[in-house]
C-alpha cells in the first residue's frame, strides 16, 4: 500500500486570560478601532505568569491523544514548531515527552516563525510515507506574549496558544496530499529576536537596547505574507492536480485579516471557505492553523473527506503549505 500521513486527533489549548482591545489602549498609544479596522483583532489569549510553552502543548496534546486513541508509549516521534521554547534548549519537544511518558519517541524543535506548523506537518507526511515512523505528535505552539515588547503599538497583534495534531499512516490520497517550503532568508532582518541568541548573547546591553523582543517591519512582512501564502497555496493544489474551486476549507495563518482576505480573494476562495477566528485569538504563530483545525473540527466546518488547504508565512521569510484531505 502506498501511504501517507492521515490526521486522526486533533487537540487546542488557549490560556485563561484575555486581553481585549480596550485593554491595550490602556498600555500603548491605540485604538480599539484602529486594532479591528487594521487587524481583525478583537481580543487575545494571555499566558498565566506560571506557564510556558510546554505546559500549553501538553494541554493541547491531552485532547488529540484522546480522539486518536493512541498510547503515549505508541508514539515514534514529537515535533514541536516554535519560536518561543520554554529554554533555547533543550527542546520543548523533550520537555513534553517528558512529561506524556512517551518513553519510546524521538522529538525536536522546529524553526520557521509562522510556517512552523505547516513545515512540521512536511517533515510528519515524509517520515510516515518512507516507512520510517508509524504515529507521530505534531505541534504549533508560541507565546509570543513573552518576546512582546509591551511599550511599541505592535504589541497589538500578538497572542498565546498551542494547537496538537497526531498523525498516523493513511492510504494515499486520503491524508497529506503535498506539501511545500520555501524560505528566504534576506527578509530575516524584517522579522527578528536580535538578542539572546550566539550572534548577541542575553547582557545588560541587549536587555537595555529591548533585543529579546520581536524587531517587525510590519509593511515588508504583510507585503512578503501576501505573495508567499498565494504562492505557497497555489503550490500545492497545482501538485495535488486541484484547482482553489476543489477546497472546502482554506486553513490561513491568522496574521492580520487584511493579509487573509487579499490572500483569498487571489485565491478566488469565497468568504465561506475559509476559516477566521483572528477576531478571539490574533496571531499565535505556529500555532494559529492547529488551533484552527481544532476548532474548525469541533464546530462541523470541518468534516470527513473534506479537502483543506493551509498556507502561513513567517519569521525567516519561511513560508509553506499542506493539502490534506481532513480523514476524522
Ligand atoms: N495602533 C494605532 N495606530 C497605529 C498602530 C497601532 N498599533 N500601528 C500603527 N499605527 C498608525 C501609524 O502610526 C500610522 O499612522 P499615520 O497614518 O498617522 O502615520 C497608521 O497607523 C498606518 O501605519 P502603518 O504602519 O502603515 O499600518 P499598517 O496598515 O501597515 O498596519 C500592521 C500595521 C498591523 C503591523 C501591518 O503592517 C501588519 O499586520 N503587518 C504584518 C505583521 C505580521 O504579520 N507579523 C507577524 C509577526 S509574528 C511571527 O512571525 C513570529
Amino acid at each position: 500500500m502506498t501511504r501517507c500521513a492521515g490526521i486522526v486527533g486533533v487537540g487546542a489549548y488557549l490560556p485563561e486570560k484575555v486581553l481585549n482591545n480596550l485593554d491595550l489602549e490602556k498600555i500603548v498609544d491605540t485604538s480599539d478601532e484602529w486594532i479591528r479596522t487594521r487587524t481583525g483583532m478583537w481580543e487575545r489569549h494571555v499566558i498565566a505568569d506560571d506557564q510556558a510553552a510546554s505546559d500549553l502543548a501538553y494541554n493541547a496534546s491531552k485532547p488529540a491523544l484522546e480522539m486518536a486513541g493512541l498510547d503515549t508509549l505508541d508514539l515514534d516521534a514529537i515535533i514541536v514548531a516554535t519560536v518561543t521554547s520554554d529554554y533555547l534548549f533543550p527542546a520543548t519537544a523533550c520537555l513534553l515527552q517528558d512529561r506524556l511518558g512517551a518513553k519510546n519517541a524521538g522529538g525536536f524543535d522546529l524553526s520557521a516563525g509562522c510556517a512552523g506548523f505547516a513545515s512540521a506537518l512536511s517533515v510528519a507526511d515524509a517520515y510516515i510515507r518512507s516507512g520510517m515512523m508509524e504515529n507521530l505528535l505534531v505541534l504549533g505552539v508560541d507565546v509570543l506574549t513573552r518576546i512582546t515588547d509591551w511599550t511599541d503599538r505592535d504589541c497589538v497583534l500578538f497572542g498565546d496558544g498551542a494547537g496538537a495534531v497526531v498523525l498516523t499512516p493513511v492510504p494515499e490520497g486520503e491524508g497529506i496530499l503535498a506539501s511545500f517550503l520555501k524560505v528566504d532568508g534576506g527578509g530575516g532582518v524584517h522579522l527578528i529576536q536580535p538578542g539572546g541568541g550566539s550572534r548577541h548573547p542575553a547582557s545588560h546591553e541587549t536587555v537595555e537596547k529591548r533585543m529579546h523582543y520581536i524587531h517587525m517591519s510590519g509593511q515588508d512582512v504583510f507585503k512578503g505574507a501576501v505573495r508567499g501564502m498565494v504562492e505557497a497555496a497555489l503550490a500545492v493544489l497545482e501538485k495535488a492536480g486541484y484547482t482553489p474551486d476543489d477546497v472546502n476549507l482554506l486553513v490561513p495563518h491568522q496574521a492580520n485579516i487584511r493579509i487573509i482576505e487579499a490572500v483569498r480573494k487571489r485565491l478566488k476562495i469565497p468568504p465561506e471557505r475559509a476559516f477566521v477566528n483572528i477576531e478571539r485569538q490574533a496571531n499565535t504563530s505556529a500555532a494559529t492553523i492547529p488551533v484552527g483545525f481544532e476548532e474548525a473540527h469541533r464546530t462541523g466546518r470541518l468534516k470527513k473527506g473534506d479537502l483543506v488547504c493551509t498556507t502561513a508565512f513567517g519569521a525567516g521569510f519561511a513560508w509553506a503549505a499542506n493539502l490534506l484531505r481532513w480523514c476524522i
